[in-house]
């Protein structure tokens, strides 16, 4: 069991979405929260929210594909708190074009944002998990990382890599640091704005996910320390209908409409945020 009361926990891209309602929840069950995004504003209006539940926040703006502004904040934080307990690599970003019109600015920053992100945060506060034999990983990847979809060249890559950088991390940590925890989470669309457009055509099956839903059960999947967690539940029936040959695997994923899914996508509007709740 990972416990959350007492406990220090980091959430990137903690200012919106996710990453805000998960850091509100772990607050509320005793953890002390640090906050790392890239926007200044964002972080201080959930550092209020949190004071007023009777949190201690400490916020950082930090890009966290920057591995130098990552190595000076760390510092920062283990001087200030100590060892962190539980992190969250929660900061992601989408671009939502087909390949043809993705930049190569579009296409450096998913891999700089999704992927290796998670290697500078997590290399910045391993060694003191290590010393202390006791932490957990957050990998907030995607069901993206399990599957490929038309529009995500980036993007689906870019979590396929972070579902392989949060396994290989765990059974290395098996090996070498067996009290440290590791939690990949790959959900289908949520309804946070980061996907706003895009649809699902059986909504029984493969829902657009409520946010707050999803922050329940990751809240959950981290305090029962499960490895994996999937939603919606369908998609831990990927690996049987991978055994289909690829021309029907891509039929399949068709008739679910996953692939005509972005073809509304617009996206968060910049600066826009979803309003607190
Ligand atoms: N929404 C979905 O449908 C969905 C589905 C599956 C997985 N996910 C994953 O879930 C995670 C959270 O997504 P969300 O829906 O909560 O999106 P979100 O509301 O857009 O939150 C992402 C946060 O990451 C921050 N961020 C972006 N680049 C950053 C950087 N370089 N350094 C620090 N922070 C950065 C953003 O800050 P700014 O707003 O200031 O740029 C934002 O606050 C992402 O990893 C996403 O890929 C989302």
């Amino acid at each position: 069991m990972t416990r959350l009361g007492g406990s220090t926990v980091l959430v990137t891209g903690a200012a919106s979405g996710i990453g805000r309602l998960l850091s509100l929840e772990m607050a509320r069950r005793g953890a002390r929260p640090v906050l790392w995004d890239l926007s200044a504003d964002g972080l201080e209006a959930l550092a209020d929210e949190l004071r007023e539940i009777g949190a201690d926040p400490l916020t950082g703006v930090v890009d966290v594909g920057d591995s130098a502004a990552v190595a000076v904040a760390a510092d920062r934080v283990l001087a200030e708190v100590g060892a962190v307990d539980v992190l969250v690599n929660n900061a992601g970003v989408v671009s939502g074009m087909p390949l043809t019109e993705l930049s190569s600015a579009d296409i450096e920053r998913t891999f700089r944002v999704n992927v290796l992100a998670n290697y500078w945060t997590t290399k910045a506060f391993l060694p003191s998990m290590i010393a202390r034999d006791r932490g957990h990983i957050v990998t907030v990847a995607s069901a993206a990382g399990l599957i490929g979809v038309a529009r995500q060249t980036d993007y689906s890559a870019s979590k396929h890599a972070a579902v392989g950088f949060d396994e290989s991390l765990r059974v290395e940590l098996a090996q070498s640091a067996p009290g440290l925890r590791t939690t990949v989470v790959c959900p289908y669309y949520i309804d946070t704005g980061m996907f706003d457009g895009v649809s699902t055509r059986f909504s029984w099956l493969l829902p657009i996910l409520a946010e707050d839903d999803v922050v329940a059960k990751m809240v959950r999947a981290i305090e029962h320390d499960r490895a994996r967690l999937l939603l919606p539940p369908l998609l831990y029936a990927l690996p049987l209908m991978r055994l289909l040959p690829a021309r029907l695997f891509d039929a399949a994923m068709d008739v679910l409409g996953v692939n005509v899914s972005m073809q509304g996508f617009v996206g968060r509007p910049e600066g826009a945020q979803k309003s607190p709740q």
